[in-house]
């Protein structure tokens, strides 16, 4: 179904779990932070996705917190790979728990991953996540590809002073493996809204970091999926580096998506507080017509997006909550 602004909405992104084995700084609040640790339960996923399927979703990503700390995500993702109408089932992770899981995955019918990795460097690594190890993630990306989850795409949010002294040991990395490194410019949603403004690295400057060391990067069309990434390839490399930059590169206008958060509400726009809670129909037993009507109104409610040069803090959730 198109939105008000005629926008095609196809891409539905569940953020399964709030909880996170992580605490990256600019995501996740300390212990007795606002996180209540909310996991939506498995039934309401299925019931919203199969109603999406009426109203024109397509393609479904897990996310979260950290979807794999649910003991249910085989099932969860099982579930919506074998629905009707759904051709693309794909997971957002830390990539700390994939090593154990990407077996289980890929035979529930997941084909793809995204990873979210901002340092290549072990010490760092355990600073920014508050407790995570390298090596674990960095045996889930391996895991990934062992078991063919492509594109395997890894999410670096370029932070100043944080890790833009490693834009190109990124790029480096897809010269030696099949990986595609995505960019991103922080956003002040959730924890980062205090922080993200002084944080920020626009895609330009990090594109000229690129261009002072390789002199022809080439245009990808596409690494498959359906994101706000455009990604170039530096020559003979067997990955892409891709820019996601909602501040500099204004891509709502392309929006194709719906957010069902963590506590059951539908959120139309990632950057906006405006929510419709499905609780009270999901809980009634709304049938599958009933629930289609509501995810359709929540496109209807879906905003034109932030301002062209700026996005206002988002304060009413966390980036865990929302999924991203
Ligand atoms: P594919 O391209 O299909 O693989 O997915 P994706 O890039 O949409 O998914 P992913 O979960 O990996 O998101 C990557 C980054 O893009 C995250 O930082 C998201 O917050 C950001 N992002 C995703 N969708 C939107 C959006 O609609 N608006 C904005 N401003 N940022 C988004
Ligand atoms: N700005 C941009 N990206 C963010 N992510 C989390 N918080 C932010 C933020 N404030 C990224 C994570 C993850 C993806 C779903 O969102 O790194 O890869
Ligand atoms: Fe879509 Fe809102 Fe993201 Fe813009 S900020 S791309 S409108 S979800």
């Amino acid at each position: 179904m198109r939105d008000c602004y005629q926008r095609k909405i196809t891409y539905l992104r569940v953020s399964v779990t709030e909880r996170c084995n992580f605490r990256c700084f600019y995501c996740r609040p300390r212990e007795g932070g606002a996180c209540s640790g909310s996991d939506i339960p498995l039934g309401h996923v299925v019931r919203v996705v199969e109603a999406g399927t009426l109203v024109g979703i397509r393609k479904v990503r897990l996310t979260g917190g950290e979807p794999l700390v649910r003991k249910d995500i085989t099932e969860i993702t099982a579930s919506i790979a074998g629905m009707d109408g759904i051709d693309d089932v794909a997971l957002t992770t830390n990539g700390s728990l994939l090593r154990r899981y990407a077996p289980a995955l890929h035979q529930a019918g997941l084909r793809r991953v995204n990873i979210s990795l901002d340092t290549l460097k072990p010490d760092r690594f355990q600073r920014i996540t508050c407790n995570g190890r390298f090596e674990e993630t960095w045996d889930g990306i391996e895991a990934a590809l062992e078991y063919g989850l492509h594109p395997v795409k890894l999410n670096t949010v370029v932070m100043r002073n944080v890790n833009d002294d490693e834009i190109l040991d990124f790029v480096r990395l897809t010269e030696r493996l099949p990986l595609h490194v995505r960019f991103i410019e922080v956003m002040p949603i959730g924890k980062s809204s205090k922080t993200a403004k002084g944080q920020l690295v626009t895609a330009e400057e990090i594109r000229q970091k690129l261009d002072s060391e390789y002199s022809n990067p080439e245009p990808i069309k596409s690494v498959g999926g359906d994101g706000p990434a455009r990604y170039w390839k530096v020559p003979g490399a067997p990955g892409t580096v891709g820019f996601i930059a909602p501040l500099s590169g204004y891509f709502c206008d392309s929006c194709n998506r719906l957010r069902l958060t963590s506590s059951g509400t539908l959120r139309p726009c990632l950057c906006q507080g405006d929510e419709l809670d499905l609780n009270e129909a999901l809980n009634r037993g709304a049938d599958r017509a009933e629930l289609a009507a509501l995810i359709a109104e929540a496109i209807t409610r879906k905003p034109r997006g932030h301002a062209d040069d700026t996005i206002e803090p988002v304060v009413d959730r966390l980036m865990s909550q929302i999924g991203g």
